[in-house]
Formats: C-alpha cells, structure tokens, sequence
C-alpha cells in the first residue's frame, strides 16, 4: 500500500511518530557564550511543537574545539553541548517540543575544520590533517590519537546529557562537511595510522563515535530512545573525490548492521537528487544496503503537502526544513488535513509570527543566502550586515551556503 504522510511510524528500538514528517536540524544562530541558549532559541523552539512529529535541533558540538561553525561575522552564536553548564535552557526546549505529543531529538556535532569562529580569534582548530585548505583564512592542526579519543567520549558525554535532558533521540551528524566526513573524506584525511587511508580506516571515526553513542543509550537511556546517523552521499569539490556514493553505502552498511540505528538521514539539496554517475536517486542507493528495520529520512526543498508525499516515494521519513521557518505549523496541518492553510512565504509579519530569531533572519535576508526563502524580498531591509566574510564553501551536496555579500 502506498505510504501516506499521516501514518504513524515506530522506530526499531521503539520510539513512535504520529506522522511522516520532521524538521530538519537548522543552525538558528541564536546562542549565547559560547553555546548557551538564549530566550531567543527558546522562543524559537517554543513555536515548533506542531512544526512536525519530530524536531531534530541545530546541531550543538560536543567538544570545545568543536566549534563555534559557520558563525556569521565575529560572533559565536552556534549551540553547544560540551559541559554541564550548556544543559541549561535546553530541558525547556525539550519540553515545549513535546507539548503535544511531539518528539525532540538533538543534533550533536564537531566541526573539526569549520569550527571557523575559533579560527578567527587565533585559536586552534583542528582537523584529520594538518592541509592548508585554499578556502579557509586559518591554519588548521593534525588531531593527535588522545584528541581523537577524546572527541569520541565527548560525543558520548554529549549524549548522555541529552538523555538527562529528557530528549527523546540523539542525531550524530556525519554531513555537510563536519568532523566525521573530514576523517572519511579522502580529500581531507591523509592521515597514514588507523584512522586514515583505507576505507575501513576512514570509517573508523564514524564507527568508533556511534558505538560510544549507542553504548552510552544502552547503559543510561530510556526504553525506546532514538538514534539516527545524518550523511552526506558523496563529496566532490571540484575535481577532487572526497568520496562517491560506493562508499557512503558501504559506511552506512557498516553502521546499520553493527547498530541497530534508528533512521539513516541522506543530506541532499532535493529529497531525489542523483550521483553525477547515473540516474538511480541517492536514497535508492542507501535502501539497497540497508535492512528493513532502519528508516530513511530524506531531505531537500519540500515546501509543500504535494512535495512531501512524493518524497515517500523515495524513504520512509521526509525531513522540511525552511518550510518550517516560513510556517511552523508545517507539519502539524498536514496531519490535520489543513494542507491549504500552510504559508508559504516569508515577510516580516512571519517573522513575528514564527518567532525566528535575529541571527536566521539576518541570514536569509542577506542576498547571497542559498537556499532562499521564497518572498525574501519583504525582509532585505531587516538585514543588519554581518556577513561580508565567506562562511563556507561547499561541494554538491551541501545544505547551506552564505557566501560574500
Ligand atoms: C539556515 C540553515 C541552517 C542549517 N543548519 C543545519 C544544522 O544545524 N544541521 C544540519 O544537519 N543541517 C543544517 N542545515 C541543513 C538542513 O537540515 C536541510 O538539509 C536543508 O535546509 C535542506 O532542506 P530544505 O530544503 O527543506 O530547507 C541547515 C540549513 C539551513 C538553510
């Protein structure tokens, strides 16, 4: 029977969504300090208990070198997880996504190289290998094996807090460029011990930091507690390979079959995007290396009921991201057959309305922003400037991409 987007899904360890759809992980640029949450992210998430079944917050890093990422000028808005005092705001968060009857699930992340604030203030930032990449204004350093190991606790640490928090899920985010695809990307691990070189090795990070995960789940989390593994399908930057769909599907395989995970979630511009090799959809390549137990999320450019149904065709789950900024009830009137009420604009009523904070709105309402909020127009005069450095420069399958004004 063809799937529908109101029918009820449970995940392999038990974890239960009232529907098909959830909102993507997006960075809200509203942290305090270095990764406090402020009544801004409060507010925020506060709007989203009926934005979809379940909500996967912007990502927070684990380690304090992991980050702040994509910061927007000299500020270090990004959320992080990486001691106690972070907990803070972030049980209100969950709470408010569950209000009525929803999930919240936490993005946890470290931003190896792109930890670009850290850069910019003449701090460390570190990466699989000691390169020095043509985009970034910093030097970069080699992990050493201790911080390696160290990193790889915090993702467990970070996990944990969660948990304490009263999340429902964790979400490891091995995409659009971040520390576990560094080390799997052959364009930026040239790394020569255990943890680079052959394909088993440059799984190795990804693999070791999803078992201190899920180790951490089994000794501390509740019954039914979701994990799921975010990853870009390939990485091409140009003429240089990072790597190819042959192998994310085999480190997929890796991690589903040793896991037990939840949800694999492919990062993609457009939910059925393909490899430049041929015309069989990247979420097609995942399924046939995945077993029936593990769901698949994909995302890119739903913006409404008829994209998100056809999305169906190609996973189990469908993730919505800037549909949700534009209408925070995006979700929740599917499910309630009130699919003609969604908004699908932005203006600056919306703004208000969707309670976005400063930080996000000043990005899209930058020009240079891609992807865009269709009826940008209406904001361009709220832009407060901030952007005229270059915060990242991505491949094909990247999410975001603000680039000088
Ligand atoms: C402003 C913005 C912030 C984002 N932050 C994150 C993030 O924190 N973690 C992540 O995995 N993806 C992030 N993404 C990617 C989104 O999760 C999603 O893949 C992307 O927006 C495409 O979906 P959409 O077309 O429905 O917006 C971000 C995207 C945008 C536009």
């Amino acid at each position: 029977m063809e799937k529908q987007l109101t029918d009820k899904v449970q995940f392999r360890n038990g974890g239960e969504l009232n529907y098909r759809i959830v909102q993507a992980p997006m960075q809200t640029w509203s942290g305090l300090d270095r990764g406090r949450v402020s009544q801004a992210t409060k507010d925020y998430y506060a709007r989203r208990a009926n934005s979809a079944t379940m909500v996967i917050t912007e990502y927070c890093y684990v380690s304090e070198s992991g980050g702040p990422a994509r910061t927007t000028s000299t500020t270090d808005q990004q959320l992080g997880m990486f001691d106690d005092a972070h907990k803070e705001g972030f049980a209100e968060i969950a709470e408010s996504l569950q209000k009525e009857g929803n999930l919240a699930v936490m993005q946890i992340a470290h931003a190896g190289r792109e930890a670009n604030y850290r850069g910019r203030q003449g701090e460390t930032v570190y990466d699989p290998s000691a390169i020095d990449f043509s985009f970034l204004d910093y030097p970069v350093t080699e992990l050493s094996n201790d911080d390696i190991e160290q990193i790889i606790q915090d993702f467990a640490d970070a996990a944990k807090r969660a948990i304490d928090l009263g999340y429902d899920g964790v979400e490891i985010h091995g995409a659009n460029h971040y520390l576990q695809q560094q080390f799997f990307s052959k364009f930026s691990n040239k790394r020569t011990d255990k943890w680079g070189g052959s394909l088993e090795n440059r799984m190795r990070f990804a693999v070791e930091d999803t078992r201190a995960v899920t180790d951490t789940i089994k000794e501390h989390a509740p019954e039914g507690f979701i994990v799921g593994y975010r990853i870009s399908p390939e990485e091409i930057h140009g003429s240089n390979e990072g790597y190819l769909i042959d192998e994310s599907t085999q480190l997929v395989k890796t991690l589903v079959e040793t896991f037990a995970l939840d949800y694999i979630y492919v990062s993609m511009a457009k939910y059925n995007d393909t490899p430049a090799k041929d015309d069989k959809t990247y979420a097609e390549y995942m399924c046939e290396v995945m077993d029936d137990e593990t769901k698949l999320i994909v995302v890119g450019n739903v913006m409404s009921e008829a994209d998100a149904q056809d999305a169906l065709n190609y996973a189990d789950l469908v993730a919505v991201g800037r549909a949700t900024l534009m209408d925070p009830e995006f979700g929740g009137k599917i499910q309630a057959d009130r699919e003609d009420e969604i908004i699908q604009e932005i203006s600056p009523e919306q703004i208000e309305e969707s309670k976005l904070p400063d930080g996000i709105v000043n990005v899209f309402s930058t020009p240079a922003m891609q992807p865009i909020l269709p009826g940008r127009e209406s904001i361009y005069h709220l832009h407060k400037g901030g952007l005229n450095e270059s915060t990242i420069k991505d491949g094909t399958t990247s999410s975001y991409n603000i680039v000088e004004e």
